[in-house]
C-alpha cells in the first residue's frame, strides 16, 4: 500500500467497506479480533508522529499481532546504519508487515522493492500519505454518503503536504471536485497536471464548498518563507469564525493534525459544530485496521 494514485476505485472502497465491518469491533467491550494472529507488524518511524502511529500500533494490536517499535532516535541509525540495512534485519525477524514512515518521498516504493514483507505508506515526503487520504474518504463518505459530485477544497501549503497528494488522488477517483487555495508560492510544481482546479482566494471559492480541508504550514519541510507573515497568512487563508459564517451550514470542516491554533484555523472552528477533526483520527483505527488486514490478506493469496 504505497500510495492512492496506484489504486482504482473498486480498491478504495473495498477498503472502505472492509473498514466499516471493524469499526464495529471497536464498540464492543473486548476489542480484538483475531485476524493476524501470529504475524509481526514493524512500525518504522523515521521521523516524528503522534496519530498515524499509534493508530498503526492500536490497529495491528487490535487485529492480534505482535508490534515492533522503530523509531530513529533510539536505533542505530544514530551509529550508521542504513535504512535498508535497518529494514532488512528486522525482516531477519520474520516481519510480515513493514508500516513505514519516512522523509525521502520513494523510501517506502524502495522498501517494497527491496524486502519481500508487504509495506505500508504511513507517510512519506511530499509524496503521499495514502492511510490519511482513505480516513479523510472514510469520513466524509460516513456523513454524506458518497463523494460523488462533491466540493472539496484543499486549503494552505499543498506544495509540502503528503496528505493532499493522497486525497486528491482518492478523493478525485471517487467523483468529487477538488480545488487548492491558497498563495502561489504553497502550490505544488505541474499542479496543471492533477485533477484539480486552483483557487488563490478562500474567500471567492468558500460558499460553494461542502468538504474543507485545513492544512498545517509544515515549516520544517521548507527551505525559505513561503509567505511575508504567519499573520499575513492567517488573514487570507485562516478558518476563522467569521469566515464561516459564509459557508454552508452543513460544511465539514476537516484537518489531518497537527493543528496550529489560530495559524490555519481559529480555535472555536476546530472545536466547532462543523469540525469532523476528532471523527478523522477515530475513523483513522478502523480504516488501518482494513490496510492492515488486507495487505496480509493479498500477501497469503500470492503465496
Ligand atoms: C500529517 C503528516 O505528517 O503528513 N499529519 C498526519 O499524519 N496526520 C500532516 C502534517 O504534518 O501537518
Amino acid at each position: 500500500m504505497l500510495g492512492l494514485r496506484d489504486l482504482d476505485v473498486s480498491e478504495i472502497n473495498h477498503i472502505l467497506d472492509t473498514a466499516e465491518g471493524f469499526e464495529q469491533i471497536s464498540t464492543r467491550s473486548v476489542k480484538k479480533a483475531p485476524p493476524l494472529r501470529g504475524k509481526v507488524v514493524a512500525n518504522l518511524f523515521f521521523e516524528d508522529s503522534t496519530r498515524t502511529r499509534n493508530s498503526f500500533t492500536l490497529a495491528a494490536d487490535r487485529l492480534s499481532a505482535d508490534v515492533i517499535e522503530f523509531t530513529q532516535k533510539m536505533s542505530s541509525v544514530s551509529k550508521g546504519e542504513t535504512f535498508l540495512d535497518t529494514a532488512r534485519n528486522l525482516e531477519a525477524m520474520g516481519v510480515d508487515i513493514v508500516v513505514v514512515r519516512h522523509v525521502a518521498s520513494g523510501a517506502s516504493r524502495l522498501l517494497s522493492r527491496s524486502i519481500s514483507a508487504c509495506v505500508v505508506n504511513a507517510g512519506g515526503g511530499f509524496c503521499e500519505h495514502p492511510t490519511q487520504g482513505l480516513l479523510d474518504i472514510y469520513t466524509i463518505r460516513k456523513i454524506k454518503k458518497s463523494l460523488e459530485g462533491l466540493k472539496i477544497g484543499i486549503v494552505g501549503d499543498i506544495a509540502h503536504s503528503r496528505v493532499a497528494r493522497s486525497d486528491i488522488w482518492g478523493m478525485s477517483k471517487l467523483g468529487a471536485e477538488v480545488i487548492l487555495v491558497g498563495p502561489p508560492t504553497l502550490m505544488p510544481p505541474k499542479v496543471d497536471e492533477l485533477p484539480v482546479s486552483v483557487s488563490y482566494s478562500l474567500d471567492d471559492v468558500l460558499e460553494e464548498l461542502d468538504v474543507i480541508n485545513m492544512l498545517r504550514i509544515q515549516f520544517e519541510r521548507m527551505g525559505g518563507n513561503p509567505f511575508p507573515s504567519v499573520r499575513e497568512y492567517s488573514h487570507f487563508y485562516g478558518l476563522t469564525g467569521e469566515r464561516m459564517q459564509k459557508a454552508k451550514d452543513d460544511i465539514l470542516v476537516m484537518h489531518p493534525g497537527p493543528i496550529n491554533r489560530g495559524v490555519e484555523i481559529e480555535s472555536e472552528v476546530a472545536d466547532g459544530k462543523n469540525s469532523v477533526i476528532l471523527e478523522q483520527v477515530k475513523n483513522g483505527l478502523a480504516v488501518r485496521m482494513a490496510v492492515l488486514f488486507l495487505v496480509n490478506q493479498a500477501a497469503a493469496e500470492k503465496a
